[in-house]
């Protein structure tokens, strides 16, 4: 019997239920909502892995290449969301291992809507207004919001969760600006921004929301030169992946009131420290999220779906739609000629 690896079962295991149902020996660790107490030390996560054929691999984890070494059944690392940038893309593709994410149009929906949700909070004053109330206080001038119309919002990365905000905020009477070296002026301008560079972007934007993938390029893009060429006053959002920012830089800039504030759902260590200076600023200035805030009973019933019939492509023996490194298929497809 072909087994499974789910390395983190989410809330109602529905993951394991589909695949016990598909007849798949499905072996599951601690669940992601037992963090940070309970997770698999290294040890138990590679013997879990040794005769595993797919791992189900959740968000928290990293896969490296030593695991792919000692896991000589492994025919896919599988996600049911979209970020795989905890795992060897470039080891799984010299192992012959596929790597396969499921990108659903509610996941991206629900990044999008998120970003706004947290450009409103700040524009409105929410966690001001909210602290007043609850502290006895009733109208202060510190709550008093302003229009998110007239403002220009920067998106950094203009790709699938950077057009759909765009294309959200395309009625909001806001001057939208991209910063992306690998879009063209004439498709930004299709979604109603404007293409510029990093720094005018920096320098002109309101709220700068940041929508890159995270890699060589990307990792620490954001660094206290950027931060210094922010509007004064100016808020920074962070939904796509905390390594996209030089995070005790953005403490400084935050600490100095370079920057009015920040609102963050992804972090470089994740959980979040408890002793991260980022914890010292209150909501009104820094919203903090754990990694959740763009997720959606939609986007999970919808990624746990793809994420399961990819599965049972690959132990089938059959190219999932969405593979990552489509250059292992080759050495793949030598590797595993029957089903598992
Ligand atoms: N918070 C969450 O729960 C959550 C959910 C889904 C996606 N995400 C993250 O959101 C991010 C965006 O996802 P996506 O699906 O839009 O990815 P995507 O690949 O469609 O778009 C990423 C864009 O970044 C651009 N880019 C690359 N290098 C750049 C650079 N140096 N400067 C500016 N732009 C650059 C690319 O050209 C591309 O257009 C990813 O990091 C993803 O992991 C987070």
């Amino acid at each position: 019997m072909a087994k499974v690896f789910v390395s983190g079962p989410t809330g109602d295991r529905r993951e394991v239920r589909l695949l016990s149902e598909r007849g798949f020996d499905v072996v599951s660790g601690p669940g992601v909502e037992q963090e940070p107490k309970h997770r698999f030390d290294r040890d138990q996560w590679r013997r879990h892995l040794a005769d595993a054929d797919a791992l189900w691999i959740a968000s928290r984890d990293r896969l490296d290449g030593g695991d792919l070494g000692g896991a000589p059944r492994l025919r896919a690392v599988v996600k049911a969301s979209v970020g795989v940038d905890r795992v060897d893309v470039a080891g799984a593709t010299a192992a012959g291992v596929l790597v396969v994410n499921s990108p659903s149009p509610q996941n991206l929906t629900g990044v999008a809507e998120a970003a706004i949700g947290l450009v409103l909070a700040h524009r409105k004053r929410l966690f001001a207004a909210e602290r007043t109330l609850r502290d006895g206080g009733w109208k202060t001038l510190e709550a008093r919001g302003d229009l998110l119309a007239g403002a220009t919002v920067g998106l950094v990365g203009f790709g699938r969760v950077g057009v759909a905000v765009a294309r959200r905020l395309a009625a909001w009477d806001v001057e939208l600006l991209a910063a992306d070296p690998y879009q063209d002026s004439a498709r930004v301008a299709k979604h109603g921004a404007a293409l510029v560079p990093l720094e005018e972007l920096l320098s002109r934007s309101d709220f700068v929301s940041l929508h890159v993938v995270l890699n060589d390029e990307t990792r620490g893009m954001i660094g206290r030169e950027q931060l210094a060429l922010m509007k004064a006053g100016a808020v920074l959002v962070n939904t796509s992946r905390g390594g996209a920012i030089d995070e005790p830089a953005l403490v400084e800039a935050l600490q100095d009131g370079t920057l009015g504030g920040a609102a963050l759902d992804v972090f470089d260590a994740e959980p979040l420290p408890l002793d991260s200076p980022l914890r010292q600023f209150p909501a009104e200035r820094v919203i903090l999220t754990p990694h959740t805030i763009g997720n959606s009973h939609a986007s999970r019933a919808a990624g746990v779906r793809m994420a399961v019939e990819s599965v049972a492509a690959v132990l089938q023996g059959t190219a999932p739609e969405h593979v990552l490194n489509p250059e292992a298929l080759p050495a793949w497809r030598a590797r595993f000629t029957a089903p598992a």
